[in-house]
């Protein structure tokens, strides 16, 4: 029984040499037209195949990316077993990126760099990061990974997620009816959370009035997350400070896009973190083995929260 890849050809050499190494017994397949669909016991890819049924002995698809929210639910037979990427590259490259957004928000870069652009040399209000309460919505790998990449800082750190999580240090909130108090005690938030119905447009103009005056958001969820008129007018009423985003609907976001150019907006094109094939294969190899010892893989989705 085979492992499918389909992925860039530069991935491919490095999962394939992976793969030679620690799985030999498991062909290695990149051009599924050179295989009979019903060998094929393992799918890695972005996107779901439109020809999805003929791999009628498939149990496992493997995300190539964090994300899940691309693949149809519905349209995944039952018996097959959905994997999200859960791999050291990814969740290192979200550490640097949402520090990267902290620091720069904490420490006002877009303002600093609007000065230079004017050739103004001034300083502006500065506050410590021991005033600067960081929040952190969506406490899976990657919002754990981010907590223990900001405690350094000295920030008050706290946490929301869908259901009650326990962390030491940091104050947790979970669930809908608890989103507004842990909203009033942030300055930054920065938004992790895995695109589902329940939050789709969960960055909207309620939420930003339910955070405190110029509070500031760093946004590497997805885009569908974020209502984009209600962020403008929030950073243009001043009730927000500033934002670093990632991700944006659509993507790549046309060229007359509002927030292309405000000046209170760092955006960066869905790059914040990216799969790293030498971790990544490490992961679906044990996730395999995982799988063939009986146990759940590592990033297993649950098919009722989409996650
Ligand atoms: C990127 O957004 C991913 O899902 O890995």
């Amino acid at each position: 029984m085979a492992f499918l890849f389909n992925s860039d050809a530069e991935r491919a050499t490095i999962f394939a040499a992976a793969f030679a190494r620690e799985l030999p017994a498991t062909p290695f397949i990149t051009d599924p037209a050179s295989v009979d669909p019903a060998t094929i016991k393992y799918l890695l890819t972005w996107t779901a195949p439109v020809d999805l049924d003929r791999y009628r002995n498939l149990e496992i698809l493997f995300s190539i990316g964090a994300g899940v929210d691309q693949f149809s639910l519905a349209a995944l037979p039952g018996k097959v077993k959905l994997v999200r990427m859960v791999e050291d590259g990814i969740i290192r490259m979200m550490q640097e990126y949402v520090t990267l957004g902290v620091l720069a928000l904490h420490r006002d870069l877009a303002g600093y760099i609007e000065q230079q652009r004017a050739g103004k040399w001034a300083s502006r209000p500065v506050r410590q990061a021991a005033d600067r309460r960081v929040g952190i919505l969506g406490l899976g790998n990657l919002g754990l990974a981010v907590i223990e990449r900001l405690r350094p800082f000295g920030f008050p750190l706290r946490g929301w997620s869908r259901s009650p999580r326990s962390i030491e240090g940091i104050a947790c909130h979970s669930g809908a009816d608890q989103l507004p108090d842990f909203l009033a005690d942030v300055d930054i938030l920065v938004c992790l959370l895995p695109l589902t119905p329940e939050t789709r447009g969960i960055l909207n103009a309620d939420l930003f009035k339910a955070l405190p005056q110029a509070a500031c958001l760093v946004h590497a969820g997805r885009g569908q997350q974020l209502d984009a008129e209600a962020l403008i007018e929030a950073l243009d009423s001043g009730h927000i400070a500033g934002a670093v985003l990632d991700v944006t609907e659509p993507e790549p976001l046309p060229a007359d896009h509002a927030l292309w150019r405000h000046p209170k907006i760092i955006l960066t094109p869905h790059i914040a973190s990216v799969t790293q094939p030498e971790t990544a294969a490490n992961t679906v190899i044990a996730n395999i083995r995982r799988h063939e010892a009986g146990l759940d893989p590592i990033g297993l989705v649950d098919r009722s929260r989409g996650y």
